[in-house]
């Protein structure tokens, strides 16, 4: 089973605390940083854009996970700073052309993720199996932290854990995202997820001096 992995959300994060905060971050390992990129279009939201990221990395190494909620993204990487230690999460229903969204995103070298809501069903994903490096799996319908999880959301993990074994495509990284609670990481990580979106049902429920307590109680149900 693939090593577990946080992402910790950064929309979630209060932009006062925010050097703080980067620095628990480095100190407790956590792997990757959850930028929440929304256009208000594709989701009914604004979001973290290019002035984040650029600031984001000058305060830190941790590489970034940039989750592109945001119509037809391949006419717009060249805006985000892209750099070959990201991950970049494309949305299946956020072009009309996802296999060439996948092709433009090889060019910047960085791991390409795409990104699925909970009512897209997993079949989408048969022929671009060889155009990304892992699934995000959306729990939830994106836009806005503190939401329940889509319920069918945890069968559909199980079902796409099966579908990439089936395919012998176990190499693909599964990433979930959404009401990523304690409760969910140790279900999701059971089945086979091994990325998990920390937002305000884990590290971010609560204030700064919460947050090293938190991260520890995440990892304690992500170690099987
Ligand atoms: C959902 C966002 C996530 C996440 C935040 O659109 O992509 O970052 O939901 O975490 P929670 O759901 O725990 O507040
Ligand atoms: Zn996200």
């Amino acid at each position: 089973m693939k090593k577990a992995k946080i992402s910790a959300s950064m929309m979630c994060s209060n932009l006062i605390d925010l050097k703080s905060t980067i620095s628990i971050f480095e100190s407790e390992n956590i792997e990757h940083l959850h930028i929440d990129v929304m256009d208000g279009d594709f989701v009914p939201n604004f979001g973290l854009g290019s002035d984040y990221i650029r600031g984001l990395r000058e305060l830190t190494k941790i590489p970034l996970d940039l989750h592109l909620m945001i119509k037809s993204p391949e006419y717009k990487y060249r805006w985000l700073g892209i750099k070959n230690s990201d991950m970049v999460s494309i949305h299946y229903e956020s072009t009309s052309q996802i296999q060439r969204a996948l092709d433009w995103l090889s060019e910047y070298g960085c791991k390409r993720f795409l990104a699925i809501n909970p009512a897209t069903p997993i079949y989408v994903l048969e022929e671009v199996l060889d155009y990304i490096d892992g699934i995000n799996l959306l729990m939830v319908n994106p836009g806005f932290a503190g939401q329940r999880i889509v319920p069918s959301t945890i069968k559909k993990a199980k079902r796409l854990r099966q579908f990439l074994t089936e395919r012998g495509k176990d190499n693909i990284e599964i990433e979930v995202d959404g009401n990523i609670t304690y409760e969910n990481a140790r279900i999701l990580r059971n089945i086979g997820a091994n990325i998990f979106v920390a937002g305000t049902s884990s590290i971010f429920n609560g204030d700064i001096c919460d947050y090293e307590t938190h991260i520890r109680e995440f990892r304690k149900c992500l170690d099987l």
